[in-house]
């Protein structure tokens, strides 16, 4: 690899596999040490992969990844065989036993705290003050998860163990992921024992509140104690302590480090398309008024649901689907040797121009339910015959998001809130370096002035 290359890797790694797709076509060789790695964008193959075969497929790819041996593990160190790392039989069991604690009605329960924590931040802006907006989304999106997962408020010293525990940028769990992790987490580096600290504080709580759940009346609504009552019908057995940590731990960091990405994009985009923005605000003030939103609201408020859409399609936090082959694989005349990495990466498919024409255009409208026929924008995700596939923010398959009614409902409910009253303009140059080892983020952060806007 060239050093400009090299260089346009390492500011923006889903710019360049996007660049790798345009010139090389739907499976292309990444180089990645010795393994083999293949960038997917054949949306034949994709739906095989991550639906319809996705038995021959693992999540465990970051073990087979370039580091010295089992790369991920740090992750699963945090995370323990939550949903997101656990594979196999183990995974199957547990997203059964889960998945009805998702459901769009129980979820619906939320929408009030949505709408008042989305107020509370709010009421925190200055007018005129520059601030780094990123870190107010971060707050945001972690007082929704504590509130929603432990019945706690952000201010709690519960939550402030959990924010300082695991630093946003940097620190153990992210070394990992890295070519030189191994080394620094050998290192008696302060960070490390940070972290380690940080992980029994975590789990200090997360046991403390099992806990007290068990003690208690057992009718709470938070998602720990549905969770606490949740029963393998075949077995009559409930989730163990263990179990019920893994999953709380998951829950809590995969719903907080995506929603704060991609309400961060969001107010990006509106910030840099003031045409956007103010037909978002005309929504808003028309629906609400002066009151907060509420999960009623949510069939009127189209575009603000379409605004946050386009966001997750231009920058989806989840930006790549990692897969191992577990045996040799082809389809569509391409073949995969066993044990190759696959990477099937929603940013890279939200900018195929068959289905979405002008696709790096922040365009709403392409997700309105009634296309206008004067614009050449409108209502591609609803084309017929559009592949499924072709917009996959939340994944698909038996690995789907399982957070998705939860992540939409959240970031709409935040949208509309916080426009009630405020409005925020970018500030320096545009956020072209990220952040991509876990989740889709502006590097560095990202600074706005917050404006009162009525
Ligand atoms: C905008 C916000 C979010 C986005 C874009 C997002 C995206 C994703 C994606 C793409 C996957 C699948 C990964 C794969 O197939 O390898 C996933 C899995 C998962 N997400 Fe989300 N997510 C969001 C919010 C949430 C929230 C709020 C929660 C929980 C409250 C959550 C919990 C999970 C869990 C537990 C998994 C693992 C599911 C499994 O493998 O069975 N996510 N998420």
């Amino acid at each position: 690899m060239r050093l400009k290359e090299m260089r346009e890797v390492i500011r923006n790694v889903p710019r360049y596999l996007t660049g790798l797709r345009d010139k090389h076509g739907p499976l292309v060789r990444v180089p990645m040490g010795k393994t083999d790695a293949f960038l997917v964008s054949d949306f034949d193959v994709v739906q095989d992969v991550i639906i319809a075969s996705s038995r021959r497929f693992d999540k465990d790819a970051q073990k087979t990844g370039p580091g010295p041996d089992d790369w991920g593990s740090s992750l699963e160190r945090v995370l323990g065989k939550g949903l997101v790392t656990s594979v196999g039989t183990y995974h199957r069991r547990q997203r059964r036993l889960i998945q009805p604690v998702f459901h769009r009605q129980r979820i619906a329960g939320y929408g009030t705290a949505f709408a008042a924590i989305a107020d509370e931040a709010a009421s925190g802006l200055t007018d005129g003050r520059r601030f780094n907006f990123h870190e107010a989304m971060y707050e945001l999106a972690l007082g929704m998860v504590t509130r929603t997962l432990f019945d706690v408020s952000l201010d709690s010293e519960a939550a402030d163990r959990i924010r300082t525990a695991f630093p946003r940028e940097g620190g153990p769990l992210r070394w990992e992921l890295s070519p030189f992790g191994k080394i620094l987490l050998r290192l008696p580096l302060p960070a490390n024992r940070q972290f380690k600290r940080g992980l029994k504080a975590v789990d200090d709580i997360v046991y403390g509140m099992i806990e007290e759940r068990r003690k208690g009346s057992g009718d709470g609504e938070d998602l720990l104690s549905v969770l606490l009552t949740v029963t393998d019908a075949d077995t009559g057995e409930h989730l163990t302590d263990l179990e019920l940590r893994d999953e709380a731990i998951t829950l809590l960091m995969a719903g907080h480090e995506t929603s704060s990405g991609s309400l961060t994009w969001a107010y990006y985009l509106l910030g840099t398309h003031p045409e956007i923005r103010e037909r978002l605000h005309a929504e808003v003030d028309e629906v609400l008024g002066d009151r907060l939103p509420t999960v009623a609201d949510l069939p009127r408020l189209q575009f603000t649901d379409a605004v946050y859409s386009e966001a997750l399609r231009l920058y989806p936090p989840a930006w790549v689907l990692v897969r191992r082959a577990l045996e040799d694989y082809t389809a569509n005349g391409y073949h995969i040797p066993r044990n190759s990495v696959l990477m099937v990466s929603p940013y890279v498919l939200h900018r195929d121009a068959t289905w979405w024409p002008e696709p790096e255009r922040f365009a709403p409208q392409r997700f309105l339910p009634d296309p206008d026929p004067s614009d050449p924008l409108t209502g591609h995700a609803k084309t017929p015959g559009r592949p499924k596939l072709a917009y996959l923010p939340f994944g698909a398959g038996p690995r789907q998001c399982i957070g998705n009614v939860f992540a939409q409902m959240e970031g709409v409910m935040a949208l509309a809130t916080l426009s009630r009253h405020w409005e925020f303009e970018p500030v320096g140059d545009p956020p072209d370096r990220v952040t991509s080892d876990f989740t889709l983020q502006p590097r560095g952060g990202l600074e706005m002035i917050a404006h009162r806007r009525r």
